[in-house]
């Protein structure tokens, strides 16, 4: 069992990554808790029922698969249920699947009667290493993918590997697009490792490693104000990319064509490449400029003259560069 401690000031928390964790999930959640857990249609149905075993008072609701679900109707219609079964504030939410359904669940926990107390158990790699980790909920608006949200942080993350057993491997190399970002932005060793190591022959420390750096940066800039940013590495190009492909490309898919973009010209543009290739991630996408230029306009980070671009020159050393719009237009 590995255990990161995310020391956040009056919130911290620690993520617990341990092979088989499912089965003892009761070790860590207090069963005798009103508990709600949130997950999807998708989602084996044994790790559904692993869980319900062990907390058998819980009350499930389930959301379709996918990114239509991050809206403001599902958490509404959720809101309503969890009401109409008089889920109380000292209730215990618990997100179960991967990042649309962790953004949906901690968006309900941060707004039901005003905030309750939710845990985090992501079963997807991207999940796992991103998106259950620093407490970033949303749900989606109209034209603006997380427009609506909070910073809310979990009291427990709970990763068991297992759970990527049975994950498609589509879904597992979309996860590897955010573990290649964490050696770009931050890790040389992680970067070198990857390019070396076969990641499934060591799921956990590829994990842990992930997560210490993901720790590291949500404790130091919480609310993203700062160094939090270097994490968005190919996400301004990524973000747009996934809104223009209305979804059809994954959100690991979008910012692997985001860093392949970045990368041209660096030192280690092949090396990122020939990663990309060995988890069938995309490295180029046929797009409409001027289509692309106005998600990145409109996108929540850009202010009305600049953004702030990710620029990794070296591995493992990312930082943040501020760009005008009209820059960033003419590298297009
Ligand atoms: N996934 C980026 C962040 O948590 O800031």
């Amino acid at each position: 069992m590995k255990i990161v401690s995310v020391p956040i000031p009056g919130k911290a928390y620690d993520v617990v990554i341990e092979t088989g964790l499912l089965q003892r999930i009761d070790h860590f959640v207090d069963a005798n808790r009103q508990i709600v857990i949130i997950t999807d249609d998708n989602i084996p149905s044994i790790h559904v029922e692993t869980v319900v075993a062990k907390l058998p008072s819980s009350l499930v609701l389930k959301v379709p698969e996918g990114e239509s679900s991050k809206s403001m109707e599902m958490a509404l219609s959720l809101t309503d249920r969890m009401i109409e079964k008089n889920i109380t504030r000292d209730a215990l939410l618990i997100a179960l699947g991967g990042g649309v359904v962790g953004d949906l669940a901690g968006f309900v926990a941060a707004t039901y009667m005003r905030g309750i107390d939710y845990i985090q158990i992501p079963t997807t790699l991207l999940a796992q290493i991103d998106s259950s980790v620093g407490g970033k909920v949303a749900v989606n608006a109209s034209h603006m993918k997380n427009a609506i949200g909070a910073f809310k942080q979990p009291k427990l993350v709970l990763i068991d590997p297992l759970t990527l057993e049975t994950l498609e491997p589509r879904h597992f190399n979309n996860g590897m697009a955010e573990m290649i970002k964490y050696g770009l932005i931050a890790s040389k060793p992680l970067f070198d490792a990857l390019l070396k190591q076969d990641v499934k022959s060591n799921l956990e420390e590829f994990i842990e490693s992930c997560v210490i750096i993901k720790k590291t940066i949500v404790t130091e800039d919480e609310y993203d104000t700062g160094i939090r940013q270097i994490l968005n590495y190919g996400h301004t190009i990524g973000h747009a990319l996934e809104q223009l492909s209305n979804y059809a490309l994954l959100h690991g898919e979008a910012i692997a064509i985001g860093m392949a973009m970045m990368s041209i010209g660096m030192p280690f543009e092949d090396d990122l490449r020939r990663l990309l290739h060995k988890y069938d991630l995309p490295d180029t996408y046929e797009y409409d400029k001027t289509a692309l230029f106005e998600y990145v306009r409109t996108d929540k980070k850009a202010s009305s003259t600049s953004l702030n671009m990710i620029v990794v020159e070296e591995v493992g050393k990312g930082y943040i560069k501020p760009i005008s719009l009209s820059d960033f237009k003419a590298r297009l």
